[in-house]
């Protein structure tokens, strides 16, 4: 049993779109509408648009769209039963609870209980005889017990199958092991665990669950020094943060983000109750995402090396855009913060988290770092970069305050960088323009459009049923109009067929439509919330548009139809065929 139709419909409509979307990203109102900028893709100028009416929203610029489920699953990277429940617990929607048990993935909970025995079993092989020299590494390395036991630090045995062993006995299958990526099978045949001689950092959620394994190697001769799960179906490393649920238990409202494990759970050690990690990457959009729920502030603490520094300057960036203001710490004499800890102790580090530099701060100095400007070809490359840095800002407050300080560490006057600055922007906004253009006109004519797969086939076609569905979705009440001429039969495109016969009955009523079905995919949703936009800015949608739009697709139909009969005819019958076609158009214009 899945959840019922009823129940989806009234979450969507108790849910306020508007409202549940500006808590992500900022809207304004522009008419009907709503606006901002994309939470999906970054951009200058917003072309992200929230349409109350018809309780969907559809981004210009990258193309995703869709309704509340949608949105609620891409923002928070949750599947469709997922989203659902979410929405259901704000709203108060109650879903009934055989088809919630059943349809909220099995398997997942399988996963979890799996993850969830070998983090024990790990744990208790630290503790144990065979765990002795993991031990000693761990407390060599400066973690005290107190700390191995809160993190669930754990030791998988140099063993080619005891998690296995257990985990089986425990009644756990082979696919189970397998999806968890726990356990493997060898090429003879036999499964075998993943984690061997290897100290495992358990991956825990913020509601508690296992997800996985960040394992280190304890020999040194080991080809990978770590070994992390890789995706399965609770856990996706782009989307994961190492001890946020540290964090958030200490309702910590400044992070601190480290490149490992490690380093977050030495920093948790010396009282820094914010730190977290992500598994070795620069911080990824979903990440940034996730963050955002959590704080308003982030230091970014990354290794002191190139990468490092190139993975600060990149999260940066991406925090930015959903208003986390970022800091970069910068970890001298030291590999990483765990170094820098044991070296210099926690007053030390809490001292460069206060000189940390601001974001912009840190890339103005980035830039001109490189340059000796008392050379004055430098000091104009400098200049330009920064002006260009400073030029994507988005609030003029931020351009001016940063345009007085890289005016005075580059010695320039100020008017200089504001000048630099606006020719930018006007640069940028041109460029952006002409890519919004060519992109809506590569959708338009059908170009990577996956849902609508005639499209390319029939550009003009579709183009008119897109016109057609987009009015009827918005103003269903134009469609008796028509009188009867609208059905399936004038549509060309099997998904402009669908798309008809989903909403046909909220046509014939007149009543607004929904676009969430059971029987539509996000895609297509998406692909729906598109005509809705594209018409909702247009505006022509009228009776006589209705009209029109049905005697395009009906020429072409009969045009398509007769074009068939000549070509199927023989010789002899060929020149009939094409007399039936013209007294068929005759009979239509009277
Ligand atoms: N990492 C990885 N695979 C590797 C190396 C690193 O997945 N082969 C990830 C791990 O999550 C690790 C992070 O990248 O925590 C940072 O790597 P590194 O700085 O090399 O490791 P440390 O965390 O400093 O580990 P240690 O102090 O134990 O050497
Ligand atoms: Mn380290």
């Amino acid at each position: 049993m899945r959840i019922p139709d009823e129940t989806i419909t009234e979450i969507i409509e108790r849910t306020d779109i508007g409202d549940y979307i500006s808590r992500y990203v900022p809207l304004k109102r522009a008419g009907s509408v709503l606006s901002g900028s994309c939470p999906f893709h970054s951009e200058r100028t917003p072309s992200f648009t929230v349409f109350p009416n018809t309780k969907s929203y559809y981004c210009f610029g990258c193309g995703a769209g869709g309704n509340i489920i949608g949105f609620a699953m891409a923002i928070n990277g949750l599947d469709y039963v997922e989203a659902l429940r979410l929405l259901a617990k704000e709203t108060g929607v109650p879903i009934p609870e055989s088809s919630e048990e059943k349809s909220f993935g099995i398997k997942k909970a399988r996963i979890y209980e799996a993850n969830k025995e070998a983090a024990r079993f790990f744990h208790q092989s630290l503790m144990g005889e065979k765990g002795k020299s993991a031990l000693n590494y761990l407390t060599n390395r400066g973690l005290t017990l107190t700390t191995i036991k809160r993190f669930g630090i754990g030791y998988a045995p140099d063993s080619w199958s005891a998690l296995y062993d257990l985990l089986k006995s425990k009644g756990f299958t082979d696919e189970e092991v397998d999806v968890a990526f726990l356990c493997k099978k060898g090429k003879n045949g036999k499964m075998y665990d993943i984690f061997r001689n290897r100290i495992a950092f358990p991956l825990i959620s913020t509601t508690g669950e296992v997800l996985g394994f960040s394992a280190r190697r304890l020999n040194e001769n080991d080809d990978r020094k770590y070994v992390n799960t890789s995706d399965t179906p609770v856990f996706k490393k782009s989307k994961f943060v190492f001890a946020l649920n540290m964090a958030k238990a200490h309702s910590a409202t400044e992070l601190i983000m480290c490149e490992g494990c490690v380093d977050a759970i030495a920093l948790h050690q010396a009282g820094f109750d914010g730190a977290v990690a992500t598994l070795g990457t620069a911080i990824t959009p979903e990440q940034s995402r996730t963050l955002a729920k959590y704080t308003k502030k982030i230091y970014l603490c990354y290794d002191s090396d190139t990468a490092g520094q190139t993975a600060a300057e990149k999260g940066i960036k991406l925090l930015a855009q959903l208003g986390i203001s970022s800091k970069v710490v910068k970890v001298t004499n030291a590999k990483d913060p765990d170094e820098y800890i044991k070296k210099y102790g926690a007053e030390s580090f809490r001292k460069l988290l206060q000189g940390a530099n601001g974001e912009i701060d840190f890339l103005i100095s980035k830039t001109v770092g490189n340059l000796d400007i008392s050379i004055s070809e430098n000091k104009l490359k400098a200049v330009s970069d920064v002006c260009e840095l400073l030029a994507s800002l988005d609030t003029l407050a931020e351009r001016e305050i940063y345009s007085e300080r890289a005016a005075k560490m580059l010695g320039v006057s100020k008017d200089a960088i504001t000048e630099g600055i606006r020719r930018r922007r006007k640069n940028l906004e041109r460029k952006g323009k002409k890519e919004f253009d060519k992109k809506e006109m590569l959708r338009t004519m059908g170009a990577g459009d996956k849902v609508n797969k005639d499209k390319l086939s029939m550009p003009g076609e579709a183009l008119l049923e897109e016109k057609l569905l987009g009015i009827l979705m918005i103003q269903p009440e134009l469609y008796k109009f028509a009188e009867g001429r609208i059905n399936e039969s004038i549509f060309f495109t099997e998904f402009g067929k669908k798309v008809f016969s989903v909403f046909k009955n909220d046509f014939e009523s007149g009543t607004e439509p929904i676009i969430s079905n059971e029987s539509l995919t996000a895609e297509e949703t998406s692909s729906i919330a598109r005509m809705i936009a594209v018409r909702q800015s247009h505006g022509d949608n009228t009776k006589e548009a209705v009209l029109k739009l049905t005697e395009a697709l009906e020429d072409k139909k009969r045009k398509s139809d007769a074009d068939k009969a000549i070509s199927d005819a023989d010789e002899d019958s060929r020149g009939e065929a094409l007399k039936n076609y013209i007294d068929s158009i005759k009979k239509n214009k009277k």
